[in-house]
């Protein structure tokens, strides 16, 4: 009797081992998510932005890579549509103030516009 209970005990320790296994590899996938976009963010945000951002060679691209990143790396256009766009400068419009930065001025706001609109998603 007490070998048969301590068998059954091993035969669901074995059984429980690999539903946890199981479960892990299950969310594997899931837990590496940020990891995975980390590593692609990165992958596609490095270098020089004049080079691997579209039209990276035009004069409104130097002035969105100048105003947009100086307290981060340049954003890909390709990240947001035109209209979040809008919205997204209008937040960093609030970060330059907080931190004492000029505000873009009205050219440099139709320059940088002109570009998203030209490259969002
Ligand atoms: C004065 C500093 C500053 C400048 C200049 C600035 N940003 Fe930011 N930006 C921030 C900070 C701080 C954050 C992170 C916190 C937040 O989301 O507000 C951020 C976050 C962002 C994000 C989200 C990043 C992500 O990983 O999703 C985007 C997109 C962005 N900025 C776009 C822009 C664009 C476009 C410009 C140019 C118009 C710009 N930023 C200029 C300070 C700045």
């Amino acid at each position: 009797m007490a070998l048969a209970r301590r068998l059954d005990r091993i035969a669901n320790w074995g059984s429980e081992m690999k539903m946890k296994t199981h479960s892990i590899l299950k969310y594997a996938p899931v837990a590496l998510m940020p990891a995975l976009l980390l590593l692609t963010g990165c992958a596609l945000e490095t270098g020089n932005p004049r080079t691997y951002l579209p039209d990276g060679q035009t004069e409104a691209a130097g002035v969105y890579i100048e105003q947009c990143g100086s307290c981060h790396a340049v954003p890909h256009p390709q990240r947001l549509s035109a209209a979040a766009w809008k919205d997204m400068l209008a937040i960093m419009d609030k970060r330059r103030q907080e931190r004492d930065y000029p505000p873009l001025t009205e050219a440099q706001r139709k320059k940088i516009m002109s570009y998203l609109d030209a490259h969002a998603r």
